[in-house]
């Protein structure tokens, strides 16, 4: 049936404005200083060697070819080494395959993995954009709210008993990111057990994105998922360079999973986008190498962001992540930030509406706390604390 002009009907529910509900308003601002702390981003320049301007021609001849399709063999070499040295794995390296990004990665892992019509349960609140991932390959995102109580911690939640009831005969997988965006949570080995267990009852592929595995804001590193015997012959990973190694411009990730599953992976990979950016494969592989010593600073540079982010929201710390997940359903009088994202924004500070991460969760706001310098942030989280405080006192602050 002729569809011109119109375009697909899987992909009606996208929409590129996932983060701009308010971005009219935002142009209408002038003269006010901007924070940007809805965009998951760092302030952080990368390490010198991972930049693009050191990659040079006369060092790698030919270094605006095709690279391979698994990626180029430095940077999978680098990830089989950051793996074994994060959790004590052997990777295959015939089982990496690097991607655009995890968003890349995920998107062709939903490809090879799922049909339309599959479900892919989703633990919410979730990153906004694996929602409109899973949907655009015509499955369907089953919503699970689960992380916000884990955050809470107040009561104890039964992660199994959640899971469990939002499977059907048409679920193929559970997406599961730990430590997670948007609320901090870094999984404990019984939520891990409980998703083992479902997995197994259902014979179901799970999803691990493990793009903040290594901001986590406690003294040991958490144990990725993934590693556990009873999850890993049933785990697609993706990783990326984007967070702990500020290189989300360089869009570089990579996936590992078993062998077959890698092979459809590669399959997909092939005809989605062939390969990504060679100079910045070269330059991850020189953060993979070489970029311990930026992390920890890194690490420690975030972990005093999130402890200073929570304080102004008066909000649970999170325990890794980018991203603080604050309720402010009080403080609005019901599920509907509205106020005070519109508060915030007349004094230039910028949230994601927590209904972005999740349909129960109009009355959250999203915050990045490592987009802008610590330097920053401190103003911004000034402003927070006036438009907070206004609102206590029951007067709307715009
Ligand atoms: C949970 C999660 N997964 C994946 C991504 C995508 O990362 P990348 O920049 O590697 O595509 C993000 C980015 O914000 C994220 O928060």
């Amino acid at each position: 049936m002729p569809r011109f002009p119109g375009t697909s009907h899987t992909n009606a529910t996208l929409s590129a404005t996932v983060f701009s509900r308010f971005a009219q308003r935002l142009k209408d601002l002038r003269g006010v200083t901007t924070y940007p702390l809805h965009v998951g981003d760092t302030w952080r320049e990368p390490l010198e060697a991972a930049r693009a301007e050191a990659q040079r021609t006369a060092e790698t001849p030919h270094l605006h070819t095709y690279s391979p399709v698994q990626g180029e063999p430095a940077l999978v070499a680098a990830a089989v080494r950051k793996v074994k040295a994060r959790t004590g794995v052997d990777l295959d390296p015939a089982d990496v395959q690097v991607t655009v990004g995890a968003t890349g990665g995920l998107s062709v892992v939903c490809q090879a993995l799922l049909d339309p019509g599959d479900e892919v349960l989703l633990p919410a609140p979730f990153w906004p954009l694996i929602r409109g991932i899973i949907a655009s390959r015509g499955a369907v995102p089953v919503q699970v709210p689960l992380m916000d109580r884990l955050a809470a911690g107040r009561d104890a939640v039964d992660v199994e008993a959640a899971l469990e009831a939002a499977v059907t005969a048409r679920t193929v997988a559970i997406y599961v990111n730990s430590p997670h965006n948007p609320t901090g949570v870094v999984l404990d080995d019984a939520a891990a057990a409980a998703i083992a267990r479902v997995a197994a009852r259902h014979d179901l592929w799970v999803l691990c994105d493990e793009v903040y595995e290594d901001l986590f804001h406690g003294a040991a590193a958490p144990t990725p998922l993934w590693t556990r015997p009873d999850l890993r012959p049933r785990a697609i990973v993706v990783h990326s360079l984007s967070k702990a190694y500020g290189l989300a411009g360089a869009r570089v990730g990579y996936a590992h999973g078993p062998a077959e599953a890698m092979a459809a992976i590669r399959a997909v990979h092939t005809f989605q986008a062939y390969g990504t950016a060679k100079p910045m494969q070269l330059g991850a592989a020189r953060a993979l190498d070489d970029g311990a010593a930026w992390l920890a600073e890194t690490r420690a540079a975030y972990r005093d962001a999130a402890a200073a982010t929570a304080a102004a929201f008066g909000a649970p710390a999170p325990a890794g992540g980018t991203f603080l997940f604050a309720d402010v359903r009080d403080l609005v009088g019901g599920d509907d930030a509205t106020p005070l994202l519109l508060a915030l924004l007349e004094r230039g500070v910028i949230l994601t509406p927590g209904g972005a991460c999740g349909d129960a969760y109009g009355g959250f706001v999203r915050v990045c706390y490592t987009s802008v310098h610590p330097g920053e942030l401190a103003s911004a989280l000034a402003i927070v604390r006036e438009v907070v405080a206004d609102l206590r006192a029951g007067g709307p602050t715009a």
